[in-house]
């Protein structure tokens, strides 16, 4: 599974890289983390003496059709620059054969093919014909038991990519050495996702503090009037099945005492800070009041490591930015390990300027991170285990 230990030379590498990087109006990319930190398993394979590197990356949700606005030749031509390496593009998703000439080739979006979301056989024996490793880099989709995830990794010998190692090594210490006292703090609009992770670490942290939509759906589960604030009224039990599960740990889970409230979501719009008991009529909340704050910097403070996904409040706006920022801030600076992670997340921390550098990890894995904390056997990371 070690890539160190295979001999590259003169190897054709088929290797899952996850491109699927934000973009802005202009369709320009708006944050390269996910290039960057593909970079090494890219600059390795060539130093090892790899023959050809075939790239292959999702980028969006094409659901198996061809759409113009998700190839992926813009993704090739800005890591043609990085690398100062010419790349071969094809124009299919698997193509027959790739130039012996091309040191580099990318395919086209593996999801502009039915075949991908449906882990097809046939695919991923087209895709196997063309090298003789398979690596996978791709941390941040191999939660989806697609054909370039899991299907060519049964064909072809396969190992992880120095990004997806490091990712799995520094996420397992979190689940099998988490160094006490452990803090979860999750945010975001929705629970959905993050369901497992909250039910997990309730045993497993010794703090968990919630903020972001997430917290409304918690007030108002509890009998909190939350005005017009953005909840899941599909999620009211399950919010109520896990605080009840936390009951057993005093004051282990922590939801906000005050909040930032306004009736408008945008930068001109007029705030108040209120108890949460005092939230009512049209008043949304939108950020974690300076009370919860103060809390919650506290036991950052205290804690000996902290893994944070999802924005604590509307941080996109700088009157409902503040929790978030601060939050960032402190974690910045923290004296325990920092392990970070989701899209989001990640969107705040560029906002507010904070050099990823200053914490332990920042996982490329928004998805993929919370289901590998949860404790699940992520297919991409089974599939390399043979
Ligand atoms: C992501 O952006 O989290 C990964 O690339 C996975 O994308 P997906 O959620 O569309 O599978």
């Amino acid at each position: 599974m070690n890539l160190k230990s295979v001999n590259l030379k003169n190897k054709r590498v088929w290797l899952r890289v996850d491109f699927n990087v934000p973009v802005d109006s202009q369709g320009l990319i708006s944050d390269d983390t996910r290039i960057m930190s593909a970079l090494p398993t890219i600059k390795y394979l060539l130093k090892k003496g790899a023959k050809q590197i075939i790239l292959a990356t999702h980028f969006g949700r094409p659901k198996g059709q061809i759409i113009d606005d998700l190839r992926v030749g813009f993704i090739a031509k800005y890591l043609e620059k990085i690398l100062k390496e010419t790349i071969w593009q094809s124009k299919e998703v698997a193509p027959k054969e790739i130039p012996n000439s091309a040191k580099i080739a990318m395919l086209e979006n593996v999801r502009f093919d039915p075949g991908e979301e449906k882990n097809d056989e046939k695919l991923a024996k087209a895709w196997a014909k063309l090298a003789d490793i398979y690596v996978n880099d791709a941390f941040g989709c191999s939660h989806r038991a697609h054909a370039s995830i899991v299907g060519i990794a049964k064909l072809l010998p396969s190992y992880a990519g120095l990004l997806l190692q490091r990712e799995i090594e520094v996420l397992t210490e979190v689940l099998d050495h988490p160094q006490k006292p452990l803090t979860l703090i999750i945010g975001g609009a929705k629970i959905d996702t993050k369901i497992g992770v909250l039910k997990e670490f309730i045993h497993k942290a010794d703090n968990i503090l919630v903020g972001g939509g997430i917290a409304n759906t918690f007030l108002f589960a509890q009998g909190f009037d939350i005005g017009k604030s953005l909840y899941q009224e599909d999620k009211l039990e399950t919010a109520q099945e896990i605080m009840l599960s936390a009951e057993v740990y005093k004051d282990k889970f922590v939801i906000p005492s005050d909040a930032v409230v306004a009736s408008e979501m945008n930068d001109k719009a007029l705030t108040l800070n209120l108890p949460v008991e005092d939230v009512e009529g049209d008043m949304k909340i939108l950020d974690i009041g300076k009370t919860t704050l103060m809390k919650y910097l506290y036991v950052i403070n205290k804690s000996a490591m902290i893994i944070w996904n999802g924005p604590l409040g509307l941080f996109e706006c700088e009157c409902f930015a503040k929790g978030t920022k601060k939050i960032a801030e402190a974690l910045a600076i923290a004296k325990g390990k920092v392990i970070i992670g989701g899209g989001e997340t990640i969107d705040a921390l560029k906002r507010f300027k904070i050099d990823e550098k200053k914490f332990y990890h920042v996982s490329t894995g928004g998805g993929a991170m919370l289901e590998f904390l949860e404790g699940r056997e992520l297919p991409g990371v089974k599939a390399l285990a043979g």
